[in-house]
């Protein structure tokens, strides 16, 4: 079975972009949700996988398994979004700076297209930055659709953009939520480690595996 992870700081280290009734809210209940509702349909079906990454592969484009890869793509994406925020304000620096520079024209171009791109977003789903080799590109993925089905592509950041994640904090305000995101919360370090895995320096992240029980 899955665990739901424990938050890497505290629920109100994200104050004011996030709030801690967001936070428990989101990480208590909507991401506990799917961790459960993945766990039981896992159970149901005999499953016992090594990994979550290999559910969701799996069950990736199989009418069939859509119920599954809902929750186990939405439990790897809220623990990837966990993962790539900090209360500790933060820039971009070395290669993913300069890569930055290269691709968008600077940090304001690549926060501009990954506003509007998250923006322009329609209903449910998530905001990314990912490396295509050293490549970096911004897209959005619908409901629980994330990057794992797609090979070639590495996750830097995503932002959630499900209304669960912001309408306590901003209300219908996602551009407002997605700009002081975008200025306050990204862990640049946490980005830097993915863009070195994703030109063969270094492991990606991997979400927590499962435990007994
Ligand atoms: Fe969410």
């Amino acid at each position: 079975m899955f665990k739901l992870p424990e938050l890497p700081y505290a629920p109100d280290a994200l104050e004011p972009v996030i709030s801690a009734r967001t936070m428990g809210y989101h990480h208590g209940k909507h991401h506990a949700k799917y961790v459960d509702n993945l766990n039981d349909l896992l159970k149901a079906a005999g499953e016992t996988p090594a990994s979550l990454e290999e559910v969701v592969k799996a069950a990736a484009g199989d009418p069939a398994k859509k119920k599954l890869f809902n929750n186990a793509a939405q439990t790897y994406n809220h623990t990837f979004f966990w993962t790539c925020m900090t209360g500790a304000k933060m820039a971009p620096s070395g290669d993913l700076a300069a890569a930055i520079d290269r691709d968008f024209g600077g940090l304001a171009g690549l926060r501009e297209a990954f506003v509007t791109e998250s923006l322009n977003h329609f209903a449910s789903g998530w905001g990314w930055l990912a490396a295509e080799g050293d490549k970096l590109v911004v897209l959005s993925t619908h409901d629980a659709d994330d990057l794992l089905p797609r090979e070639g592509l590495t996750p830097l950041l995503t932002c959630d953009v499900w209304e669960h994640a912001y309408y306590l904090d901003h209300q219908n305000d996602r551009k407002a939520f997605l700009e002081a995101w975008f200025d306050n919360l990204v862990n640049w370090e946490f980005a830097a480690a993915q863009y070195d895995a994703a030109r063969g320096k270094g492991e990606a992240w991997r979400h927590p595996g499962p435990v007994a029980g």
